[in-house]
């Protein structure tokens, strides 16, 4: 699954042993893992050779250059869903036909941007979205490639704050309004209105919310045929789950197995646009045990990082499994808190865990955090940022530098008022 593993009870990723990793890059650190990166998204390639989708990486799961450019140099090309995200999509040499871009809240800027650089798409999400995007191509007198975002109505079972196709979500629109767009698509002259585009949510471990979904899409995109509407791109989205805990994840094959079959028969080009499923399982966050602090009623971890560094237990009560880079078996058990400095009571990475005992001065390793995890990160308190390094192999690289003071201040203007 991943490469992150125990040798000789030490913590290894890939041929490194991480505590000699964190001894010299310091921590809280990120250390991400380059062969399970290339094997995700090799995997999710492979799995769906038959019909050599496209595979856009979604930029927000994690935004680093070197992890964008390691994936884009395998043939991926990238989700983007601001200016910000479209800069780095370039920046890492993204051939601009391989970047879709999705976004409710596009500004005019980040319009213009995009039909200037001629993405592949950008993902309309609404009716004035879609005039607004008309309106930018006819004042540059350039067209403009977009797909529908559908709101298909799935409930998957996954955290309410990360399901998108639901009627009530912000996401995409209803069907009845993306059959009116299409029948009065002339009234859009500089608009090319290409595709479908559908993302129902994260973290989204079985397969049938995506079949019910895509199942939707395609009805509908027989009842355009019908009325003489072609299209020939179908954006299936990203949220495959890995597992952090205890979750049975649908395979890449096995997902593929049971959506080939309808993908293949509406024989339209397929873009995926995953971000956990490539790099979730491929970092992970080193922090380091400051004090164990007992309390009447507890135990308490507090370690160097912070909600700031991983946002996911306080958002979203995520479960990341913690392991102690050393394994000693003779200290036995016992339930903690693990928290961080900041101050707010949501700074915690686990509640009441029972694992292997820790003393001050240890390293842990909180898993699963590829995703979601530098890419959410804030200066909260202050805080610096924490450092990212890839392993490759038996080498390792520095891929952000650790944040400084002054890097802290640096947009900062000391003003005397
Ligand atoms: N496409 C669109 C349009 C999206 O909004 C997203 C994620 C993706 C693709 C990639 O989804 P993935 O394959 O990574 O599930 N911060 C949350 C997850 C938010 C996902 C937002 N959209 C978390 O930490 O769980």
């Amino acid at each position: 699954m991943h490469e992150f593993k125990f040798r000789r009870n030490q913590l290894y990723c890939e041929n490194l042993k991480i505590e000699d990793i964190a001894h010299k890059f310091g921590s809280p650190l990120y250390i991400y893992s380059y062969r399970t990166l290339l094997n995700h998204y090799l995997k999710l390639k492979r799995a769906f050779g038959s019909i050599n989708p496209l595979i856009c990486f979604s930029i927000k799961a994690n935004s680093n250059l070197t992890i964008l450019k390691s994936l884009v140099r395998e043939g991926a090309g990238l989700d983007v869903v601001s200016g910000g995200e479209l800069f780095r999509a370039l920046k890492v040499g993204c051939p601009r036909d391989k970047i879709v871009y999705a976004s409710v809240g596009k500004t005019t800027h980040e319009i213009e941007a995009a039909i200037k650089t001629e993405i592949l798409f950008l993902n309309v999400e609404s009716l004035p979205e879609l005039k607004h995007i008309n309106h930018i191509a006819k004042s540059i007198n350039k067209r403009v490639r977009v797909t529908i975002r559908m709101n298909p109505d799935i409930t998957p079972a996954t955290h309410k704050f990360i399901t998108t196709g639901k009627i009530t979500n912000k996401f995409g629109v209803d069907f009845a309004t993306a059959y009116n767009i299409l029948k009065h698509r002339h009234n859009f002259a500089y608009v090319d209105i290409l595709g479908l585009h559908i993302h129902i949510g994260s973290q989204i471990t079985e397969s049938l919310p995506f079949i019910r979904a895509i199942a939707r899409v395609v009805e509908f995109l027989q009842q355009l045929k019908n009325e003489g509407i072609k299209l020939e791109y179908l954006n299936i989205g990203g949220g495959l789950g890995i597992i952090y805990d205890k979750e049975k994840p649908q395979t890449a094959v096995n997902f593929a197995k049971q959506i080939l079959p309808i993908l293949k028969k509406i024989g339209l080009k397929i873009i995926l646009e995953p971000g956990r499923f490539i790099v979730g399982s491929a970092g992970i966050l080193v922090v380091k045990v400051l004090y164990i602090k007992k309390t009447a009623k507890k135990q308490f971890i507090v370690v160097d990082g912070a909600m700031n560094d991983l946002i996911r237990p306080a958002l979203y009560d995520a479960y990341h499994k913690i392991l102690p880079l050393r394994r000693k078996t003779a200290r036995g058990r016992t339930q903690y808190d693990v928290v961080g400095p900041i101050c707010e009571s949501a700074d915690f990475f686990a509640q009441a865990r029972v694992m292997p005992k820790v003393e001050q001065g240890d390293l842990l390793a909180i898993m699963g955090c590829g995703a979601y995890g530098f890419s959410m990160s804030s200066n909260y308190n202050s805080r610096l940022r924490a450092a990212e390094v890839i392993v490759v192999k038996d080498k390792v690289y520095l891929i952000r530098k650790r944040e400084s003071y002054q890097d802290l201040i640096q947009n900062e203007l000391t003003l005397k008022l």
